[in-house]
């Protein structure tokens, strides 16, 4: 039963269509997803009745597009060492070559679009020059640091509790510069005047940031969380 204290990381557990919802919505569910409905709604101003029929709809109309591209429902079921494997392979390859793949057509559209779209082209390329750091030795810590100390440690130790609380703030500063990009981009609005090279490049960066809100929400909200239920074996 959904109601205005049901917490949104629940409702993105229960039903994956909801990440498109919420991405529709410009609400944070991987960072903030132990915001409550009520909570959410008060942020935005609005209602949270109104709120709450609207996820109620969402859920009663489903979407089996979305569905299919996204499936939280088996990587639940994972064991930790599963779980890392699996991001490693979805996430930390896929986002390290779309990364890879916009830095030069931004730099590029930067260079062709300057004339009559320089001011937000030059704040979108630092940003994503910030996410990109950001984000690149995030990776290497997790792969190099906190997960082999997830797998190998049998019981929580201080150290390890310390390593993961430090990529949850990780993933709230990644999470900081990607709402950035959105209010500037207006969720990745390209001019009329775009180039295909242009719109290429939007479609890319939206497909990174969606791609960055399903995996923080893997980590912070059923990973992290499983490791600390001391679920992992
Ligand atoms: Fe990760
Ligand atoms: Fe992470």
């Amino acid at each position: 039963m959904i109601g205005i204290h049901t917490k949104i990381e629940d409702l993105v557990k229960a039903d994956t269509n909801m990440i498109v919802f919420f991405n529709k919505e410009k609400t944070d569910f991987c960072c903030n997803g132990h915001m409550t409905v009520e909570e959410v709604a008060k942020e935005k101003n609005i209602d949270p009745i109104i709120l709450v029929r609207k996820i109620q709809d969402r859920i009663d109309t489903g979407n089996s597009k979305a569905k299919e591209i996204i499936d939280l429902y088996d990587f639940k079921e994972l064991r930790i060492g599963e779980m890392i494997d699996s991001i490693l392979i979805d996430h930390h390859k896929k986002e390290r070559d779309l990364l890879f793949e916009i830095d030069p057509l931004l730099n590029k559209i930067l260079s062709v679009h300057f004339a009559r779209h320089g001011e937000e082209l030059m704040k979108l390329h630092s940003l994503f020059a910030d996410l990109k750091k950001e984000l690149e030795e995030h990776f290497v810590k997790e792969e190099e640091i906190t997960f082999p100390l997830m797998l190998e440690n049998e019981s929580l130790s201080r150290e390890v509790i310390k390593k993961v609380e430090e990529l949850e703030t990780d993933h709230e500063e990644a999470e900081d510069i990607i709402k950035e990009i959105i209010e500037l981009t207006d969720w990745f609005k390209v001019p009329k005047d775009a180039c295909r090279s242009y719109i290429h490049t939007f479609d890319l960066l939206e497909e990174l940031v969606k791609d960055v809100f399903v995996h923080i929400f893997k980590e912070n909200s059923i990973m992290f969380e499983k490791f600390r239920n001391k679920e992992r074996k």
